[in-house]
């Protein structure tokens, strides 16, 4: 075959391995449904490495190759748990609680029987082997008798002990702690966000978000996740009892565990149900995704007693919470455009009821969704909400078609500023070509406020949309030239007004104090203008009125001017890698601008620093490093810092410590160490040190490794003092040398 025909093969048989190996990923990763045999999926992927190696030019930076977290080149290792892993019969109602209590009764022989009550979380079960209190496996569920090895990814979990603290409940000799891996409802919210943004397939609720992030291969990428582990329950235990099952998460307490969250034991099934009742009333407000209540016999011997059937226990029962679903119409579906011009499809929806809010917005998250479900303008369609929180279409009631549903098609303008809409090679994502599109300033405008960044209360998404509508904020820097007079005669949501039962100007109360129940819902009174296909919700118990009534513009007063323009002051001083994250750069998220915090002193030194650098540092990968450094290579992205400076917003470092044992000295490392260079730079400003860029009379000591370079002649020239790696080590009371990049938990 001619050599342009075998590529243009290859090329095709590149896309179909990548999509196929992608959709594999998706149902393994997100929907923890695998589709192929572990074997099936390493031929597709050796075949895909075979063919990237042999034409390098060809490969996509969105191949799964290239993206380390999202797509394994093998697959965990098999985990055969010690004791198997049952599951939870299902009641739904008081009648059926009654029943499993009955035949408990009767197996019981009529003995007083306490119950235990906790929370059924919805994640992902995770079964913890110890041996004399060391963390020797973590294992996922699997088929109860035989899980995944995902030891290396539960160590990086906090809440996960790799040495159950001594000291609390005796330690037993071997024993599975067994539990549930959670991502809480805000962290889910953020975490889509960003993979929305990024143009990443989102996750469909916390449950999937946390098995995603657990089943990675690259540790590192589980580690930026924010699990949380909660213990349920035991298996296999050596070496001691326990009494009770409140007495077994009493002895998880002590030994550093996160316990099933608001447990408690009660006495008889009307105190099970009022427990039941109040869980499910409050699930809204909880930060944790539940979908019921376990209700468990407390005592260990009569556990015992009742033993198991069809692997579920006889002694306990999932007594679960109505599902929560609603039918609704499409209205329409129109394209919001994100922080980085992504466009998002948002469904317009006819205004429901789900569970306690009305949601009138669906995020449809991208093209490949809509078709993927096959969501029509017009349709009938039945909607959830993710976790509680985000509402989402489940699916077309198909039955309801009338035939004249109308196909969802991306714009070619972009629908805020009308500049082209195109779809980069190797994206999902389809973006607005205009980098002074008024939509996409508003979005980073309000990431820039946000709480993870620069923190600014008051600026929601009505008053940001305001200030750029009317010409007042054109940069960053603007904020910080604001006048109360000017932002005292914007409007103030009529809603947020009429809820608060103040209608008079002055009403002295901050604005968005309040994000809806602080589930990351961004409500319906923060803003009109939710360009990021953000839900739209309204609390159900709000006065209701007509959509778009009209009702008379509020402004917003003299009080709440002021203490937005106190907030914005009071953010001149940002730490480090809040600035950092605030800036908005690709692929940054609050870890990774917290690492790079860490390992710079200013911004301008991350401004200067080259890709190499960048991508050494652990957590920073190569996409990330190249998205950092095209960042700060942009002529206006370096005037727009120069702007923040100017305006008075100068960062703090987080990382000095005061009286460390290298306070108020200052340092200067180079050549090859022991450690990546990072590691000691941290180490001496955890100490208290200050690191230098670059040598001069001011610096304290400089610290050689091999190959030093010409810094060593220099300092010998400028008389600065000349240490080795040991002097620094014994400088920080580190005698044994430095420790590795371990981060234990
Ligand atoms: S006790 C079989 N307690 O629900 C009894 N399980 O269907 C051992 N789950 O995958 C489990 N919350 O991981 C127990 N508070 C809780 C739970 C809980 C969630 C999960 C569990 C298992 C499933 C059982």
């Amino acid at each position: 075959m001619a050599k342009a025909d075998e590529k243009s093969v290859a090329r095709r048989r590149l896309r179909a391995l990548a999509d196929e190996i992608a959709a594999h990923n998706r149902a393994y990763y997100e929907h923890d449904a695998p589709t192929v045999t572990d074997a099936e999926y390493d031929a597709l992927y050796r075949e895909l490495e075979d063919l990237e190696r042999r034409f390098p030019e060809l490969v996509e930076p969105s191949s799964p190759t290239q993206r380390p977290g999202s797509a394994p080149a093998t697959r965990f290792a098999p985990a055969r748990h010690d004791r198997p892993m049952l599951s939870l019969a299902n009641v739904f109602d008081r009648a059926s609680l009654e029943e499993f209590a009955a035949r408990v009764a009767k197996d019981l022989r009529g003995a007083e029987v306490r119950w235990a009550v906790e929370p059924k979380l919805d994640g992902l079960a995770l079964n913890l082997l110890y041996e004399d209190g060391r963390l020797m496996r973590a294992a996922t569920r699997g088929d109860g008798t035989t899980g995944e090895d995902v030891t290396a990814n539960a160590r990086t979990i906090a809440s996960i002990p790799r040495q159950l603290a001594p000291g609390g409940a005796p330690v037993p000799a071997r024993i599975e702690v067994r539990g549930e891996v959670v991502i809480l409802k805000k962290d889910f919210v953020q975490l889509n966000r960003e993979r929305e943004e990024q143009g990443e397939p989102v996750f469909a609720n916390p449950r999937n978000a946390a098995a995603g992030s657990l089943r990675q291969l690259d540790a590192k990428v589980t580690a930026a996740r924010p699990l949380v582990f909660y213990a349920h329950s035991h298996g296999a235990v050596e070496g001691r009892g326990f009494a009770s099952h409140s007495a077994f998460l009493e002895a998880a307490r002590s030994w550093g565990f996160l316990p099933s969250p608001d447990s408690c034991v009660v006495p008889d099934l009307e105190a099970v149900e009022a427990y039941h009742a109040r869980l499910e009333a409050e699930r809204e407000q909880l930060q944790v995704d539940l979908d019921g209540v376990v209700v468990k016999v407390d005592s260990s011997a009569q556990q015992e007693l009742l033993g198991e059937v069809a692997r579920s226990p006889r002694w306990a029962v999932a007594f679960k919470f109505r599902p929560r679903q609603a039918v609704t119409r499409v209205r329409d579906i129109t394209a919001s455009v994100g922080r980085l011009g992504a466009l998002t499809p948002v469904a317009e929806l006819e205004p429901v009821a789900l569970g306690g809010v009305t949601v009138s917005r669906a995020s449809l998250h991208n093209m490949d969704e809509i078709e993927r479900k096959d969501i029509r303008i017009g349709d009938f369609v039945t909607i959830e909400r993710a976790g509680d929180v985000i509402p989402y279409v489940v699916g077309p009631l198909l039955e309801r078609r009338s035939g004249d549903e109308q196909q969802f098609r991306m714009p070619l303008e972009c629908p805020a500023c009308g500049s082209a809409v195109v779809r980069l090679e190797g994206e999902a994502a389809w973006r607005c070509t205009d980098r002074q599109c008024p939509a996409q300033f508003k979005e980073s405008l309000r990431h820039f406020a946000s709480k993870g960044a620069m923190d600014i209360d008051g600026l929601g998404d009505r008053v940001v949309s305001q200030l750029v509508d009317q010409g007042l904020v054109r940069s960053f820097a603007d904020l910080y030239r604001l006048e109360p007079g000017v932002l005292a005669k914007l409007e103030r949501t009529p809603e947020k007004a009429a809820q608060e039962g103040e209608e008079d100007e002055d009403a002295g109360r901050a604005l968005d104090a309040q994000e809806a129940a602080d589930a990351g819902i961004r409500a319906e009174d923060r803003g009109d203008a939710d360009e990021h296909g953000a839900p739209r919700t309204t609390p159900t118990a709000a006065p209701s009125r007509g959509r778009g009534g009209a009702r008379k513009a509020i402004a917003l007063g003299a009080k709440n001017a002021a203490k937005i323009v106190a907030a914005i002051a009071a953010s001149r001083s940002p730490r480090l890698e809040r600035l950092v994250y605030a800036l908005g750069i690709r692929h940054v998220g609050e870890t990774a601008a917290g690492v790079l915090a860490r390992r710079f002193e200013s911004l301008e030194e991350l401004a200067d620093a080259d890709v190499a650098t960048l991508g050494d540092l652990a957590g920073i990968g190569p996409i990330m490093a190249a998205s950092i450094a095209a960042f700060f290579a942009d002529p206006s992205n370096r005037r727009m810092i120069e702007e923040l400076r100017e305006a008075g917003v100068e960062p703090t470092r987080p990382l000095q410590a005061d009286g460390g044992p290298l306070a108020g000295k200052t340092l200067l490392v180079t050549g090859t160490l022991s450690v990546p260079r990072s590691r000691a730079k941290d180490l001496i400003r955890e100490a208290g040190g200050t690191v230098a860029s670059s040598l001069s009379a001011n610096v304290d000591y400089l610290v050689v490794g091999a190959d030093p370079g010409s810094k060593l002649d220099k300092a010998v020239a400028l008389a600065v003092p000349v240490i080795d790696e040991d002097a620094l080590w014994t400088m920080l009371g580190r005698k044994g040398g430095a420790p590795g990049g371990d981060q234990g938990a």
